[in-house]
C-alpha cells in the first residue's frame, strides 16, 4: 500500500489471478443484463472513447442534453441497473472503511485506444465516502493530481488486480487515464481494460 501525495491510496496486486477471473465473470453477467453504452459529453455531444455500464441502485450516466448525473435506470434499455454483486460488496467492506454500502458501481471498458481525460468525481452528494477503483486487464497509465486542475500531477501504471482508493483529502483529486498498454495482460481475451468504481452517491 502506498499513499499518494494528496492522500489517495494505491494498493498494488490486491486481487490475485483467481479473484480477477471471478470478477470478470461477474462483470459479464452485469453486462449481459445492462449492455455497455457510449457516453457523450454534455453540451457538445462528443462521444467518449470509453464504454460504460453500471450496477447498483444508481448508475452514472451522461448525455448531450442532461449532462453528468446518477439515475436508477439504464439510458438505452430503460431497465433498472442490476444489483451490485456480492464479491464487489465484499471488497467495499474490506477496503472502503465506510459504514454504508456503495450505491453505484460504474463499469468502464477501455479498448486499447481509449483514454479518459483529467476530471474530478464530484457528482456524488456524499463526499465523505471514498471512491474505490479496481483495475482489470491491460495496464494503463493513470494520472492523479490535486484538487485544482492546474495542480502538479503524478503518473503511474495501474495493472490488473490493483486498487486505488480516492478518499479523505484525495476524494476530489483530479485523475485520468492517459493510455492503455496493449497486450500487457492475458485476463481479457480480446484485450482492453476494465475499471470498476464503487461509489456512495446520496
Ligand atoms: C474513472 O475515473 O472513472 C476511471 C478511472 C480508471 O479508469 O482508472
Ligand atoms: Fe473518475
Amino acid at each position: 500500500m502506498s499513499t499518494l501525495p494528496n492522500g489517495a491510496r494505491y494498493i498494488p496486486d490486491y486481487l490475485d489471478r483467481v479473484r480477477q477471473e471471478a470478477l470478470v465473470e461477474t462483470i459479464r453477467t452485469v453486462v449481459a443484463e445492462a449492455p455497455l453504452f457510449v457516453p457523450v459529453m454534455p453540451g457538445t455531444g462528443k462521444p467518449m472513447s470509453v464504454r460504460m455500464t453500471n450496477c447498483g441502485p444508481l448508475g452514472w450516466v451522461t448525455d448531450k442534453e442532461r449532462g453528468y448525473r446518477y439515475q436508477p435506470t439504464h439510458p438505452v434499455t430503460g431497465k433498472r441497473w442490476p444489483a451490485i454483486p456480492a464479491d464487489l460488496l465484499q471488497l467495499w467492506t474490506d477496503i472502503a472503511g465506510y459504514e454504508k454500502p456503495p450505491e453505484a458501481c460504474l463499469v468502464n471498458f477501455y479498448a486499447d485506444d481509449a483514454r479518459m481525460g483529467l476530471h474530478q468525481d464530484k457528482d456524488e452528494k456524499d463526499l465523505e465516502a471514498p471512491v474505490l477503483s479496481i483495475s482489470l486487464g491491460n495496464t494503463c497509465l493513470f494520472r492523479v493530481g490535486g484538487n485544482n486542475r492546474s495542480d502538479r500531477t503524478l503518473s503511474f501504471k495501474l495493472s490488473s488486480g490493483d486498487i486505488v482508493v480516492l478518499g479523505g483529502e484525495g476524494r476530489l483529486c483530479f485523475h485520468g487515464v492517459d493510455r492503455i498498454y496493449p497486450a500487457t495482460s492475458t485476463l481479457l481475451k480480446n484485450g482492453g481494460r476494465i475499471n470498476l468504481t464503487l461509489r456512495r452517491v446520496t
